[in-house]
């Protein structure tokens, strides 16, 4: 039952390339299918306000990215697949850090120092132009992290920092308040290469030479037929090494096919002839995701529902878990005693129950209700009794840091004030000290 968590997020500043697929996508897609992994996928449309000023751009972006990755194969049921600004937990989590993170520690996160050296080059005021965003990125995306407790984050050389700055965040919330958070640990994948884009240099869109992921088979075509050669004729042996369009067949192609082009350039296959198999291999494989792609974007009410069901998994654990930091920090209800202290006059009798049952579909489900009797929490279907047991074990021996375990497994009333779930498991918990 070891679970590891993933979870990664996509700024929402542009349109999915070819660069992006091989790079993060495809990859990604696979790995959320493994059994033994549980994936956080997320729109990180408030880190595009750091960059982006034009509203529509921002919403055309979110579209065509959350598009991308359904189309890709990513299963909103499988995962968890949410967009940022709909968990209000996060930006409030960020203020959290915010007040734990050494301001130095910030002032040296590369993307604001590479402009406060651009500044100062130009001999301009070290923070001209620099909004605080840029500055406090590094925060909201421990908060990312943070927020779900994720073990793992699959991210690019460049982000390796902000995982560097997330532990220590990690670190320093759990030594001023008590262990809440898991420190996060970066995957790099070493197998992805980048892809080189039209000019031979990383695919990237600072560099203006991407291929739309889903650009239409015709203008696919155009710009593949776009890409930088050299100038060797028909019959001249052509080298594999330095060729952008050769990297590119490779990262579509099988090992025979890419070892069958590599024959073709040895051979001095004609440029045009190349790239005409180049855009063959890569339609083939894009054209059924293009076609998905094409029917969801043209549908973004269904891309906003299931956005909307990845926001409340993604909130079934988010709010109670800000609930308990929100209290670990010291802001609290007056006039209530808070879930560490349990009220006073809690008796046994009192106390929530769990509940285990199997259903007519044949698994094993757990509910938690008040000692009203109105249900706080109901668990999934499980397999086994012995798993359901199980959760229901740590529930009442860890009380509510446990929630975050049971990510997407639980689901708490929508109306209910999880401030209710967090005080019924503190009580049960607290019941088994005494
Ligand atoms: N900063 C990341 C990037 O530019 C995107 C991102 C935001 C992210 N929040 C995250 C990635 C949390 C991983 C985890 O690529």
């Amino acid at each position: 039952m070891a679970v590891t968590r993933f979870l990664t997020g996509i700024t929402t500043s542009g349109t999915p390339h070819l660069g992006n697929y091989v790079g993060s996508i495809r990859p990604s897609v696979a790995a959320s299918q493994r059994p033994d992994v549980e994936s956080f996928y997320f729109l990180a449309d408030y880190h595009s306000l750091i960059k982006i000023d034009q509203p529509e751009r921002i919403q055309q972006s979110t579209l065509e990215i959350a598009a991308s990755w359904l189309a890709c194969g990513l299963d909103p049921n499988r995962v968890v697949f949410y967009r940022q600004s709909d968990i209000p937990e996060i930006p409030e989590l960020t203020w959290f850090l915010t007040c734990v993170v050494g301001k130095g520690v910030l002032n040296r996160a590369h993307a604001y120092k590479a402009a406060v050296d651009k500044n100062n080059a130009a001999g301009l005021d070290a923070d001209a132009d620099v909004n605080a965003g840029l500055f406090m990125y590094p925060v909201l995306m421990g908060a990312d992290i943070l927020m779900f407790n994720a073990h793992k984050v699959p991210v690019g050389r460049d982000q390796v920092q902000h995982l560097e700055m997330a532990r220590d965040m990690a670190y320093a919330f759990n030594h001023r308040y008590g262990e809440h958070f898991v420190a996060p640990q970066e995957v790099i994948d070493e197998q992805v290469a980048t892809l080189p884009g039209l000019d031979g240099r990383k695919m990237s869109k600072s560099y203006d030479n991407t291929i739309p992921l889903f650009a239409e088979r015709e203008r696919l075509k155009k710009l593949i037929f776009g890409i930088l050669t050299d100038s060797k004729t028909p019959g001249q042996a052509k080298s594999t090494e330095d060729s952008a369009l050769f990297q590119i067949y490779r990262a579509f192609a099988s090992p025979t096919e890419t070892a069958a082009l590599a024959n073709d350039f040895a051979q001095g296959i004609a440029w045009s002839l190349a790239k005409e198999k180049v855009f063959e291999r890569l339609d083939q494989e894009l054209a059924p995701l293009r076609d998905k792609y094409q029917s969801l974007i043209n549908s973004p009410s269904t891309i906003e529902e299931q956005l909307q069901a990845g926001a409340a998994k993604a909130r079934a654990i988010a709010t109670p878990f800000m609930a308990q930091l929100r209290h670990a920090v010291g802001l609290r209800t007056l006039g209530r005693k808070g879930p560490s202290r349990p009220e006073a006059t809690t008796t046994k009798t009192a106390l929530p129950q769990f509940k285990q049952y199997r259903e007519a579909d044949g698994k094993f489900y757990f509910k938690l209700s008040d000692a009203k009797g109105q249900v706080l929490l109901q668990s999934q279907g499980y397999a086994s009794g012995r798993e359901a047991g199980a959760w229901v074990k740590r529930l009442q021996t860890e009380g509510p840091s446990a929630l975050n375990a049971l990510a997407g497994q639980v689901q708490m009333e929508p109306t209910l004030d999880p401030q209710l779930v967090i005080d019924a498991l503190t009580a049960l918990v607290q019941s088994q000290s005494d």
